[in-house]
């Protein structure tokens, strides 16, 4: 794998409050880059939509960790959004525009649809029973 310019780690547990705060990270952290604001406002969303979901479907039943990796290859961002709950028995299926197993008032079935349009790539890596990461990337153009 190529060296990182840059990377970070954090740990946090899964509380609605802490989706601000990895909003925050992802802006400090490519802040270097000179992001245009519609590239950093796309980038936090699509790390919303990723941690909202480990909050509300990994740990539907209580609180877990999770786990964000933010790196810098050049102007590329690679984020993994990582956690230790539920998994996803079927991921085409959940990535299927308005899927959603939790449907209701709430929630869309749109998150991951989100993240494919606010990102360049997302893949996501999933085993029931132990945990899902999901991996975004997106180049910064930046400001000129
Ligand atoms: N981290 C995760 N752990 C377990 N299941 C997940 C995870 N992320 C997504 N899923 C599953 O994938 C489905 C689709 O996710 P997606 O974010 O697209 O929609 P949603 O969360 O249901 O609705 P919305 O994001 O619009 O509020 C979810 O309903 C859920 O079943
Ligand atoms: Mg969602």
């Amino acid at each position: 794998m190529r060296r990182a310019d840059n990377e970070m780690k954090m740990v946090f547990l899964s509380l609605s409050e802490n989706e601000s705060l990895a909003r925050l990270a992802v802006g400090g952290f490519i802040s270097p880059l000179n992001p245009r604001i519609d590239e950093l406002n796309e980038l936090k969303t699509a790390v919303s939509e990723a941690v909202t979901n480990c909050i509300v479907h990994a740990y539907r039943d209580g609180i877990g960790k999770i786990e964000m990796t933010a790196r810098l290859y050049g102007s590329e961002v690679y984020i993994k959004i990582k956690d230790g709950g539920c998994g996803i028995e079927d991921i085409k299926k959940a990535m299927e525009p308005l899927y959603t197993t939790l449907p209701g008032e709430e929630r869309s079935g749109l998150g991951f649809s989100v993240m494919e349009s606010f990102t360049d790539s997302v893949n996501v890596k999933s085993r029931p029973g132990a945990g899902t990461a999901v991996i975004m990337t997106k180049k910064i153009r930046g400001k000129r």
